[in-house]
């Protein structure tokens, strides 16, 4: 007889609540992108290097292609697609097209949501090499880097008091 492999969990995922049977294996990146069909966070390095996954877990940041669905049991699991039609979302999107800070879009999500989590526990710096290290873990192909920095201070400053 194989072994059963799988576990319940019983999370929140951008405000709803969910109960699934997962495999001990899978990864959370895989569960929300398979399972739950949002396909905001993307897969890229998968070995927690680029950023391009980030998804928040209990409002933090989290590689979730190094993160087991497993382990989001009994916690709160927060997309791009659960802030994009928040009412505070405004600033971060005004700001991203203000500096024509997005080319593919594929880092994005993550930009957002690392940038995001700070601004909620309001950590985001205004410092331009406060800004470059606190997006370290965001890793974009497209833009140099300049859009995006002069975009998160504008957040910076918008959001935080
Ligand atoms: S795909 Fe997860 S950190 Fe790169
Ligand atoms: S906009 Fe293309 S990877 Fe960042």
């Amino acid at each position: 007889m194989p072994e059963n492999t799988t576990t319940r969990i019983e999370a929140e995922v951008n405000g709803a609540p969910i109960s699934a049977e997962v495999e001990a294996s899978t990864l959370l990146l895989d569960f929300l992108r398979e399972e739950l069909l949002l396909t905001g966070a993307k897969r890229s390095c998968e070995v927690q290097v680029c950023g391009s996954c980030t998804v928040l877990v209990d409002g933090g940041p989290v590689s979730s292609c190094c993160y087991l669905a497993a382990d989001i049991d009994g916690r709160s699991v927060v997309t791009i697609e659960g802030v994009r039609d928040e009412p505070g979302f405004e600033p971060y999107e005004r700001a991203f097209i203000d500096h024509a800070a997005v080319q593919c879009g594929f880092c994005i999500p993550g930009m957002i949501l690392t940038t995001k989590s700070l601004a909620d526990e309001g950590e985001l710096p205004r410092d331009e090499e406060g800004l470059r290290d606190a997006l370290s873990g965001n890793v974009c192909r497209c833009t140099g880097y300049r859009a995006i920095i002069d975009a998160v201070g504008d957040i910076a400053k918008a959001v935080q008091r």
